[in-house]
């Protein structure tokens, strides 16, 4: 790679499970959830610049959208955009004071609960201390990402599957001894994460992660299947026609379990081999349900 160039994958995530534990003094809600990062990737590069501008130029890498409008125009460019951010404060941080210029090839779908953002404010970190030679430690990034958002400190971790605490920010990585498949689909309209934390109320028995863990540890994916959980989607429900038109597709599916990932609107099923999965996309796709993916957990 020559110099002053760094170019860099951030994955997309899934919720296998999501309880809320209750509602934090800070506002937020005290969660216990298992995430895994897949194989749908979100690139981004980085070029020294002589200016002290940190410019942001998003491109859309990933298909369509039925309306016409890409996923990239949707997206804010400016200091309200994860990157910009993650960049600003790693400067301030550290008192470097280069510019860059940052490119963002967009295949992850925003407001789906798939975690793009997230994710390209984690590789953004881990990108810049490479360009600029920063050697930050684990704790540093772990600091900044907490700062950035409730998800960030995931992706830095590079873990491809963990038990998440507190926000998100307490991670607990675990390691899956098998390959994880998934069909994803994403409705045409996406779901505020913060709109669907104020939806949601309390509800029956907590249930909790261990169930799945170890069924996912002994490599048993249906009864995986039946211990999938996301407190979220009845909120969710509550916000839009979608998830409920979703679950009902999926329901028709060979699929072992399913639901919604994080706050939505992406909706996932687990599935038992590659085959099944490639089956299930292109019947989501004859169905012309939004934009569906094949994806599996990265190893
Ligand atoms: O941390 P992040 O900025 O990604 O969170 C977006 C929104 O999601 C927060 O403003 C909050 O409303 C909600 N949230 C929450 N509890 C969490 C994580 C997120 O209430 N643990």
């Amino acid at each position: 790679m020559p110099p002053g160039f760094v170019i860099v994958q951030a994955p997309a995530k899934l919720n296998l499970f999501l309880e809320i534990l209750g509602k934090r003094s800070d506002g937020y809600h005290e969660l216990e959830t298992l995430m895994v990062t897949v194989d749908l990737y979100d690139t981004l590069s980085f070029t020294e610049e002589n200016s002290e501008e940190i410019r942001l130029q998003v491109i859309d890498a990933g298909r369509r959208r039925p309306s016409g409008r890409s996923e990239a125009e949707s997206i804010p460019v400016g200091p309200e955009n994860l990157v910009v951010r993650a960049a600003a404060l790693l400067r301030e941080f550290t008192g470097v004071r280069r510019g860059v210029r940052i490119e963002l090839r967009k295949r992850i779908p925003a407001a789906a609960g798939l975690a793009g953002g997230s994710s390209d404010a984690a590789a953004t970190l881990l990108a810049l201390d490479r360009l600029w030679q920063l050697h930050l430690s684990p704790r540093d990034f772990h600091e900044l990402a907490q700062r950035l958002g409730s998800d960030v400190a995931f992706f830095v971790s590079g873990k491809s599957a963990a038990v998440c605490r507190g926000r998100g920010e307490l991670i607990e990585p675990i390691r899956l001894p098998c390959g994880l498949h998934f069909v994803v689909a994403r409705p045409h309209d996406g779901l505020s994460t913060a709109d669907v934390y104020r939806q949601y109320r309390p509800v029956g028995k907590k249930q909790h992660v261990e169930g799945l863990t170890s069924a996912l540890m002994q490599g048993d994916l249906a009864r995986a299947g039946r211990r999938m959980h996301n407190a979220l989607e009845t909120p969710a429900m509550n916000l839009s026609s979608d998830i409920e038109t979703l679950k009902a597709r999926f329901h028709r599916l060979p699929v072992l379990g399913h639901q919604m990932s994080g706050s939505g609107s992406a909706y996932f099923g687990l599935c038992a081999n590659r085959r099944m999965s490639r089956q299930a996309a292109s019947r989501l796709r004859a169905e012309r349900t939004g934009s569906v993916w094949e994806v599996q957990v990265r190893s």
